[in-house]
């Protein structure tokens, strides 16, 4: 089924959606964000055949999951190449918990709950707090693609919100207030509230702490794709809302915060073999249920793609 004929009124507005191809094999996954792609050639597709799968992500409000991908390492870094530069382990001075990247593939970080020989073969427990990747960098993340290539055999989901639709439904009145507002985003945001959330943990007492970067985005974030805008705020990194006395801005980001994580919001991706998640970190935030772990091994390779400095819509 093409996406077009799938799509609900609540995205009717998107640009491009004239331009979906009806070839691609899409289906939506729900009614807020998500939809799920076969048959498509990673390794092999042409410009076009990507462009169609753009406009499908926009469609999609930023998530596709594509199934029964089977690529290597470096046709996934390829594949990653076309939405823009991956983030490299070794070239980043800030890099956090390092030793996760591949070590033949420093464009993959290694999320896992696998050990040999007791050497942990990726970071467990990467994400298990609502986030968007990198936010408390000055140029977050345009994209991240998770593939699945070991998963325990029920848990281990990824939850999604779509930060567009959720921007959507404020009032007017709310979207006033939020327009021209900035907000500071910081990796120790999350000892502040005293989390339990794992880069707490694995960061307490630790130097990376002191070296945690700190940035400042719009609280309401223009989508140059699609035109949209969409809430830029998330429980993980967003510490205050600046200009605001620290009761006003707890207020206000509690409120955006319980917002954006209603049931109306989000899609659950229950992980299959050789899914290829690719969201757009510009309108969605995600979180990783940590509930697997009896159950088995869930190893997982991600290329996250470096993005621009956001801007306010
Ligand atoms: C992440 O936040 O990148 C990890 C997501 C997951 O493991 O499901």
């Amino acid at each position: 089924m093409a996406l077009a004929a799938a799509t609900s009124s609540n995205i009717a507005n998107i640009a491009n959606t004239e331009n979906l191809d009806t070839s691609l094999n899409v289906k939506r996954l729900s009614p807020v964000l998500g939809a799920e792609v076969t048959s498509f050639d990673v390794a092999g597709c042409t410009d076009a055949q990507f462009e169609q799968l753009l406009t499908a992500w926009d469609c999609a409000h930023g998530l596709l999951v594509l199934r029964d991908v089977h690529i290597s390492p470096a046709e996934h870094i390829a594949f990653a190449r076309r939405f823009g530069e991956p983030a490299m382990g070794t070239a980043d001075p800030h890099s956090i918990l390092g030793h996760y990247w591949h070590p033949e593939f420093p464009a993959i970080y290694r999320v896992s709950n696998k050990v040999i020989n007791g050497v942990p073969q990726g970071r467990e427990d990467a994400g298990t707090y609502w986030h968007t990747d990198g936010t408390h960098g000055n140029t977050p993340s345009r994209c991240s693609l998770l593939y699945g290539l070991e998963l325990p055999p029920c848990g281990g989901d990824t939850i999604f919100a779509s930060l567009s639709t959720s921007y959507e439904a404020l009032s007017d009145t709310m979207k006033r207030l939020l327009q021209g507002l900035t907000a500071v985003h910081t990796l120790a945001k999350t000892l502040a509230d005293g989390s339990q959330n794992s880069y707490a943990k694995e960061l307490v007492g630790k130097a990376d702490l002191a070296a945690a970067k700190t940035a400042t985005h719009p609280v309401v974030r223009y989508h140059a794709r699609t035109g949209h805008r969409s809430l830029f705020v998330n429980p993980g990194f967003t510490s205050h809302i600046v200009g605001m006395h620290s009761a006003e801005s707890k207020a206000l980001l509690e409120f955006l915060f319980a917002h954006t994580t209603q049931q109306e919001f989000l899609y659950r991706h229950q992980w299959r073999r050789n899914d290829l998640v690719i969201w757009d970190n510009t309108c969605t935030m995600h979180y990783a249920v940590s509930d697997y772990k009896a159950y088995g091994v869930r190893y997982m390779h991600r290329v996250s793609v470096k993005g621009e400095t956001p801007v306010a819509a």
